[in-house]
């Protein structure tokens, strides 16, 4: 480390809580620059980058077209609280691509994204409490952080807090079921459906795959009770799929949120779903009573707007899925062959596209089923992996259409390394 990064990793900590702005992937690193699927950081080491903003730079930093297309909007302007074409052209490819989407509209962020879809569930079906599964991450509101990682184990449908200052009364809007367990949530859904306004699900739970069968009941139950199916798809949307999690897997929910991948790296998220929901965002068609407000000073700006459509317009291209599928699935063999022959007790979880490596040998299917895993083995590997210039997330490897195929052996090399190590 250089004295230029330490004094600013010394001023990072004098001047933010924790030396940090909330997103810590490492406290020892500045970065400084990314291109393609790589960062820098302030001292010049270059790392290939399997965190990719933890999720957005599907298309790897910096695309060219990407910076083009910002590049022309600047100059005429950043963003103007109204509407702009942009904006327009995004929701017309949303609504093309997506196959719940039949209106849009548009927030900065993944976690104003859930709480809207929440909220307008609510509106629609005039009932409070939502139905989450434990473990689920869906941002950062109230709600949101209900047994979204608990330490102490609650009863199902109860729900925890998982952090100070949430009001105790959110308890009360809650409810918690366990991921991929059609049993007990259908227990749950059959018991308080008469109170239910939401259903919000990550079609894959973190890491965690869905049984299809499970998804497909979640569906079934939503239809039955006329409860709205929110599928948080701020991950899997335009990675998965150019459709998302609800073409690759084909269940088509009420509503989803859309964010990450869809941003090309600008703070933009989408809700988006039925007209009959959505239409309670719409001043015209309601009255004052029924109207969910939802603005916010930057919403759909310009900038973001042609960012996204410039994203989608380059991941719309023929063979960009099949490309990302084989790589991520050759890099995923290639792990999963390493641990077998140093007869490692671990497994890689997830899709082609994003994935971790669990140390733990029985089946995860759940928040809980997770709960035994080696996590100081995990950090271990990702301390051993950053010092071989690999870049990734505490619990996550995003894959990018950025690497190539050189530098995924160039990564499998520096896994197999690190494991001969741990
Ligand atoms: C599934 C899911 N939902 C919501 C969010 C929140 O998005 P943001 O960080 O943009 O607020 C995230 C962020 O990682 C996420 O993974």
């Amino acid at each position: 480390m250089t004295t230029k990064e330490k004094n600013l990793l010394d001023l990072a900590k004098l001047y933010l809580p924790g030396g940090s702005n909330g997103n810590n992937i490492t406290m020892d690193i500045i970065i400084d620059r990314g291109l393609g699927s790589k960062v820098w950081d302030t001292n010049g080491n270059e790392y290939l980058d399997y965190s990719l903003g933890s999720g957005p730079m599907l298309l790897g930093h910096s695309h060219p077209e990407v910076v083009d297309a910002v590049s022309s909007q600047i100059s005429k302007g950043t963003t103007y609280f109204g509407l702009n074409k942009h904006m327009i052209d995004l929701a017309e490819e949303i609504i093309s691509a997506v196959p719940c989407a039949e209106s849009v509209r548009f927030a900065n962020s993944g976690s104003e994204a859930t709480f809207f879809a929440m909220r307008a569930a609510r509106a629609f079906t005039q009932k409070e409490k939502i139905l989450k599964f434990e473990g689920g991450f869906h941002g950062m509101s109230d709600y949101a952080l209900m047994s979204m990682m608990p330490n102490q184990l609650q009863d199902f449908p109860s729900p925890t807090p998982d952090c100070e200052g949430i009001p105790e009364s959110i308890r009360n809007s809650v409810l918690v079921a366990p991921f991929n367990n059609t049993e007990i949530t259908k227990q749950i859904i059959e018991n308080q459906h008469n109170e239910i306004g939401a259903i919000i699900v990550e079609p894959i739970q973190r890491v965690i795959p869905p049984k299809l069968e499970f998804l497909k009941s979640l569906r079934k139950l939503a239809t039955k009770y006329k409860i709205p199916l929110i599928f948080d798809e701020i991950v899997t949307g335009f990675r998965l799929d150019y459709g998302g999690a609800q073409t690759y897997y084909g269940i088509t929910p009420d509503i989803c949120t859309l964010g990450k991948a869809l941003s090309g790296g600008f703070p933009i998220a989408a809700i988006t779903g039925k007209k009959e929901i959505m239409e309670y965002f719409s001043i015209q068609n309601k009255s004052e009573k029924e109207l969910v407000l939802q603005e916010g000073t930057m919403n759909g700006n310009p900038l973001s707007s042609i960012a996204a459509l410039t994203t989608l317009k380059i991941l719309k291209q023929k063979n960009t899925y099949a490309n990302l599928k084989k790589n991520g699935t050759q890099l995923i063999n290639s792990i999963k062959q390493k641990l077998i022959e140093l007869e490692i007790s671990a497994q890689v979880i997830g899709e082609f596209c994003f994935f971790d490596i669990i140390f733990q040998k029985e089946p995860i299917i759940d928040y809980r089923s997770m709960q035994n895993r080696n996590k100081n083995k995990t950090k271990q590997l990702n301390k051993l992996l950053l010092s071989k210039g690999i870049y990734k997330n505490h619990s996550k490897y995003y894959l990018s259409t950025a690497h190539s195929e050189k530098e995924i052996e160039k990564t499998i090399d520096a896994i197999q390394l690190s494991f001969q190590k741990i």
